[in-house]
């Protein structure tokens, strides 16, 4: 072959972009683990103060420029972008074992997540405040964060009625918008939930939590392509000099000198290299399930436990990994009929597949610029349900829902390939708990999940009661006689309550909102600090003590962003240099 101008210059080009090894940096000011939603913010905040150098370590790739992370309705197949965990089997569920995926990109869950965009009730982060000692924290304090972290942008041209409250909504990085246009099945469920729990349209952002809303997300209105913590956040952090991220970079282990965290051994699995960062501060926001792990693999957590796995105790702390909390439901599933919007007619059927490819190239429109079925309905359930099942849930501040019923216009269970509708009954405010153990001491191991869903005779009750109900709104003849064929799950031959819990225990999963195993109040205190300990915090979602009563990346940024300005007063780093 002879070596042409061209070629010659092909390569060069090809050299050019090839990566280069990555340098292994030595020390830093901050060292954060984990560039989900927290860490990204964190990062965002950190490096405004040019004095300071910050390291973000992320055991994920970079998905970037994947189409499947960026066009909203592939959220379906990100697999490749989660930690693939399962519970163990919950005896709650007969055994079952289900999915509490986590993420694991740059973003972390906002870069496989389904994008719904939603604050919750205001009385949750009052609790937080009184748990925490932590006043920032308060729903009106909280605000400032939710409206610093994000903005408000509209689509053009929407014909469809959804309250946004404009004074809820500021100037900050990650925009929400709303779908562009209704689908077949959305007007009809929204209508018969108002009219069956008498619910009123209500703004996710306003704090306000009870209600119906056909959902805000975090979409860019001008492409209908993903916003997520790495394309608003990262972006602004990786501008500066003073910032180093590295993906494929998994955190092993956390080092002390006695009582002070001050290293973070890492495995760079693109070359295998074992690197140890030295650090004045190590922020740990590695999610729900995995910052419990890093820390109890690094001697931080029950010591018992961690004795038993030779693993050396740094500080013994019962709490680690207790207080997983998540939403989690049961699911309705139905063959819906031709004229109905679905991911089976987006995928499956080659015809609307090519409608809508072109639809969405041509300018962001269509079935691939949204994630199709995305409405919702939060309410109280009557007292009555809950007889002689103890206070808990009818104690709850009258803020709070305690059921979400969810529509989704695809297959939440696995089915025959026909055109499917889904919707689940989740409790949103669950009385029971689960946690989270190591497996072994060996960090590539995956940590033990006990989901313990449906974990007391109120969760159970409310979860009965509901379902029932989201069938009946399924079987109605507003529903059933004009969109949908024929009930899949739980099964038209299901009719007695017995035969209905059965139901409710194989289809019951996680709605991916865990939070609460390394919570404030109880492992750390006001600052963000693991108690007891120096140069350590966590931030994220396990630092939440109490569960939203929806959808949790919204939090997860506000949380970022309200420990950036903690950090910032204790730490004196200066945010506006
Ligand atoms: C499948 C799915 C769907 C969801 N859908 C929605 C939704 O539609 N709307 C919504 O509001 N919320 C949704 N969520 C929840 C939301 O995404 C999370 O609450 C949020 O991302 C939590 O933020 P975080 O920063 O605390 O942690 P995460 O986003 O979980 O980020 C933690 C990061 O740490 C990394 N990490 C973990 N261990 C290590 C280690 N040892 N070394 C280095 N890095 C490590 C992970 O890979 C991950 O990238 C969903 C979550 C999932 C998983
Ligand atoms: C919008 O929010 C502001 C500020 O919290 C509030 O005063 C106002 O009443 C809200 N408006 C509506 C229509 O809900
Ligand atoms: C969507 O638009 C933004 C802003 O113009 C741009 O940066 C981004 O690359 C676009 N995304 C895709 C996948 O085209
Ligand atoms: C660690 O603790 C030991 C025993 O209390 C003490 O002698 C030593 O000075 C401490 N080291 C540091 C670096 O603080
Ligand atoms: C580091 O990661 C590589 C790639 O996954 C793996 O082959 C290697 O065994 C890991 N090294 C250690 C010490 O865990
Ligand atoms: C496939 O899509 C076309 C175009 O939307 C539609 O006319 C047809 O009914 C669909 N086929 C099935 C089996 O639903
Ligand atoms: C499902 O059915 C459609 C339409 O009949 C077909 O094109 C598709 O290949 C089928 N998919 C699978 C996974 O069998």
């Amino acid at each position: 072959m002879t070596l042409t101008l061209r070629s010659l210059l092909a390569f060069a080009a090809l050299a050019a972009a090839a990566p280069k090894p990555p340098r292994a940096t030595t020390t830093a000011d901050y060292v954060i683990v984990g560039a989900g939603p927290a860490g990204f913010v964190l990062a965002e905040y950190l490096t405004r103060d040019p004095r300071l150098k910050v390291v973000l370590l992320e055991a994920g790739p970079d998905g970037d420029t994947d189409p499947v992370l960026t066009t909203p309705a592939e959220f379906i197949h990100t697999g490749k972008y989660m930690w693939p965990y399962f519970s163990q089997p919950d005896p709650n569920l007969g055994g079952e074992t289900p999915n509490i995926v986590q993420g694991r990109a740059l973003g972390g869950g906002t870069a496989c997540n389904a994008m719904l965009y939603c604050r919750g009730s205001a009385s949750v982060f009052d609790e937080w405040a009184r748990i925490s000692g932590n006043p920032g924290l308060r729903w009106s304090s909280m605000l400032n964060s939710f409206k610093a972290t994000t903005h408000w942008q509209d689509g053009q041209n929407i014909n469809y009625i959804q309250p946004v409250n404009t004074s809820m909504v500021g100037n900050g990085p990650l925009e929400i918008t709303r779908q562009r246009e209704l689908l077949t099945l959305d007007k009809p469920f929204a209508d018969k939930l108002q009219a069956t729990f008498n619910l009123p349209q209500i703004d996710s952002q306003s704090g306000n939590g009870i209600g119906v809303t056909q959902g805000l997300q975090s979409i860019r209105a001008s492409n209908s392509t993903r916003q997520y913590a790495y394309n608003t956040f990262g972006y602004l952090a990786s501008r500066r000099p003073n910032f180093e991220l590295h993906h494929d970079a998994w955190v092993m282990k956390i080092g002390f000198t006695n009582t002070t965290a001050d290293k973070v051994t890492y495995n760079d699995t693109l070359t295998g290299t074992v690197n140890t960062i030295k650090a004045k501060e190590i922020i740990v926001s590695a999610g729900a399930i995995n910052s419990p792990q890093i820390l109890m693999l690094s001697g931080v957590g029950p010591a018992n436990q961690l004795r038993a796995l030779g693993i050396p105790v740094v500080k013994d702390i019962p709490q680690v990994g207790k207080n997983l909390v998540d939403h989690h439901y049961a699911v309705v599933q139905y063959e819906a009929k031709s004229q109905v919007d679905t991911f089976w007619q987006l995928f499956e059927n080659h015809t609307r597949n090519a409608i809508e490819t072109a639809k969405y190239q041509a300018n962001g429109d269509g079935l691939f610029g949204n994630i199709v079925g995305d409405v919702s309905g939060a309410f109280r359930l009557p007292d009555s349900v809950f007889a002689g099942k103890g206070t808990f849930h009818k104690s709850l501040p009258a803020d709070r829902p305690h059921m979400v019923f969810q529509y989704f216009a695809g297959p939440f269970l696995p089915g025959p390939n026909v055109s499917m509708v889904s919707a689940f009954a989740a409790v949103v405010q669950p009385e029971g708990s689960g946690h989270i153990t190591l497996a072994s001491a060996n960090y590539r191991d995956a940590p033990l999940i006990h989901s313990n869903y449906w974990g007391s005779a109120a969760d159970k009750a409310a979860v009965v009661w509901g379902y029932k109900q989201l069938r009946a709104i399924f079987r109605s003849s507003e529903i059933f006689g004009k969109y949908l064929v024929r009930e899949l799950n739980p099964g038209e031959d299901v009719v007695t309550d017995d035969q209905l819990w059965k139901g409710i225990q194989k289809t019951s999963n996680s709605w991916h909102h865990p939070i609460g195993t390394t919570a404030l109040g109880t492992v750390l205190d006001a600052n963000w600090r693991v108690k007891g300990l120096k140069g350590l915090r966590v931030v994220g979602a396990s630092a939440a003590p109490k569960i939203t009563t929806c959808a949790t990346q919204a939090t997860a940024y506000a949380i970022g962003h309200r420990a950036a300005l903690d950090i910032a007063a204790a730490d004196r780093v200066c945010l506006r240099c």
